[in-house]
């Protein structure tokens, strides 16, 4: 499987993009191509072909949580001496309202897990992780099989998990 999107870059206009909610639609338009530069994240968008438009992005960056905060079902194997383990996080997802409710999110989020499993062969990530912004994206994250972390909005989904949705 190939990817559906393409890494955010300065040929795309982002400033019509609007998901309906401030701090993401004010992340893609004023930080999103910093922190590319910078390293600090990548960002990757889908591209509506019969309009031209940005219909969602998404960014990745390396992260981990503590080695405390994974439930015992799935840290049975891991060594207890790793204090925190290495993760992906997925930051920020995203979909313009003009294009939410058609399939998309759910695209973009099996794009992000193909890249983030992808990216594992070549550099440890034991899982991705997730901040949802509210309520309403932890509904969406869970329907997809993410799990709540322990004392912290973070929910996680493990790359066992990811690899048997693409092998
Ligand atoms: C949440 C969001 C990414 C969903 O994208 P979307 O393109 O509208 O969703 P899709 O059409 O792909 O929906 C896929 C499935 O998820 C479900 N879904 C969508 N939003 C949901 C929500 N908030 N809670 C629960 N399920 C949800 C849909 O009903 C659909 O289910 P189905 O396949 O059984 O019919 C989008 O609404 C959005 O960008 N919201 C604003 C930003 C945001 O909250 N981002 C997420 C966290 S950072």
């Amino acid at each position: 499987m190939s990817y559906l999107t393409e890494p955010l870059d300065s040929r795309h206009n982002r400033n019509n993009f609007s998901c309906g909610k401030d701090l993401l639609d004010n992340y893609f338009l004023r930080q999103a191509k910093q922190d590319v530069k910078r390293k600090l994240s990548a960002c990757f968008v889908l591209i509506d072909r019969e309009t031209d438009r940005i219909s969602g992005y998404y960014t990745l960056s390396s992260s981990s949580i503590s080695n405390d905060l994974i439930p015992d079902s799935f840290k049975e194997k891991l060594p207890k001496s790793y204090l925190s383990i290495p993760t992906i996080l997925l930051g920020r997802l995203a979909i313009d309202r003009d294009f939410q409710g058609k399939g998309i999110g759910k695209i973009l989020l099996i794009d992000s897990l193909k890249r983030c499993f992808d990216t594992s062969d070549s550099i440890g990530a034991f899982a991705v992780i997730v901040d949802p912004l509210d309520k309403e994206a932890e509904r969406f994250y869970k329907k997809y099989g993410f799990i709540k972390l322990p004392d912290s909005g973070k929910m996680f989904l493990p790359m066992k998990t990811i690899k048997e949705l693409f092998e």
